[in-house]
């Protein structure tokens, strides 16, 4: 019998800790605050944006949003993004992707203070992820591995096929699933034989973007498998993987909505209370070494600021 993997059970579980702990710190110190940077009308961001901003008020966070015009310069966003890298009361910042094709995201993603990268896509979060340092992971994937851990799932040595090699999803994951003892195998547009790298694996993490790519002929019976694909039809959400000819062959499955997604949502809250901290622990740091009572220095090399 194939088990649902119910990811908004999870994540609610999470955000619930979060926000406990965002009302614990608030007499000791400032509340976490997210800022969001919206660029343009795209009805799939909006939608997004809506539910991350629900998610911070939820939390007992400071909602920082930001709406810019479809016409915004690159000049207009790095402004923004300067401004809030500036104000010490935003502890991180979100800007929602896909931005207008015109505009170079990859420059205005590498604006965001790797402090208050709470996405973990800056070129900068990415190094530290690669070299095993700490560091704001990206959501998505960490919001798989956290799901994979609540379910009891061991990563220690298994074989996990990881679908999708992108840069939001796959790649960090593999990162991630390498650094928790598992053995990654990963495959992309040009593996010859797909199947053939996902059933020897116990765990099967499919994020390629190509609607119902996975069904039976890629899984071994009692694999754990993660869809991570968001497919809008006009029947709702499905995912990447075709769950319904997996059910009695894949032992546990995410459904789509309601797997990784909440999930997604959930990490973006922690990040945010982990860049708050981190960002509080660096001003005591800078507050000591200026009284001159720190032979603690070296602790700001291990920042995520470093
Ligand atoms: N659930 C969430 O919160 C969430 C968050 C981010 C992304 N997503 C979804 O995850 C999916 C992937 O996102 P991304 O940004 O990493 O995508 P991407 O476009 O950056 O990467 C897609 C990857 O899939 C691979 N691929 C494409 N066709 C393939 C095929 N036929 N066989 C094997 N591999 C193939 C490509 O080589 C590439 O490595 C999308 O469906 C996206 O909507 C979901």
């Amino acid at each position: 019998m194939t088990t649902m993997i119910d990811g908004t059970r999870i994540a609610r579980r999470i955000r619930a800790q979060v926000a406990a702990e965002v009302a614990a710190a608030t007499g000791a110190g400032a509340i976490p605050g997210l800022a969001t940077v919206l660029v343009g009308d795209d009805p799939a961001s909006a939608v997004y944006v809506a539910a991350k901003r629900r998610a911070i008020g939820e939390a007992g966070m400071r909602d920082f949003h930001r709406h810019l015009s479809a016409h915004a310069t690159q000049d207009e966003v790095a402004a923004v993004i300067d401004e809030l890298a500036a104000d010490p009361q935003v502890s991180g910042i979100l800007l929602q992707l896909p931005l207008p094709g015109r505009l170079d995201a990859v420059a205005l993603i590498d604006r965001i203070p790797v402090i208050k990268d709470v996405d973990g896509l800056t070129t900068a979060s990415a190094g530290l992820l690669a070299r095993g340092e700490r560091g704001l992971r990206p959501c998505t994937p960490s919001g798989v591995v956290e799901l994979l851990d609540a379910e009891g799932v061991r990563l220690k040595s298994a074989h996990v096929a990881v679908v999708g090699w992108g840069e939001l999803v796959g790649r960090p994951l593999t990162q991630l699933l390498l650094r928790r003892g598992a053995t990654v195998s990963v495959a992309h547009e040009f593996t010859a034989d797909l199947a053939a790298v996902t059933r020897p694996a116990d765990i099967v993490v499919v994020a390629t973007g190509v609607r119902g790519l996975i069904g039976p002929e890629h899984v071994s019976p009692g694999a754990v498998v993660i869809d991570v694909g968001i497919h809008r039809t006009p029947s709702g959400l499905t995912g990447d993987v075709r769950s319904a000819e997996l059910d009695g062959i894949a032992g546990r499955i995410t459904p789509v909505p309601g797997g990784v997604g909440p999930m997604t949502i959930a990490m973006l809250m922690v990040n945010t209370l982990l860049a708050a901290r981190w960002s509080a622990e660096r001003e005591d740091v800078v507050a000591q070494e200026a009284s001159g009572m720190s032979g603690m220095s070296g602790m700001s090399g291990n920042s995520p600021a470093a």
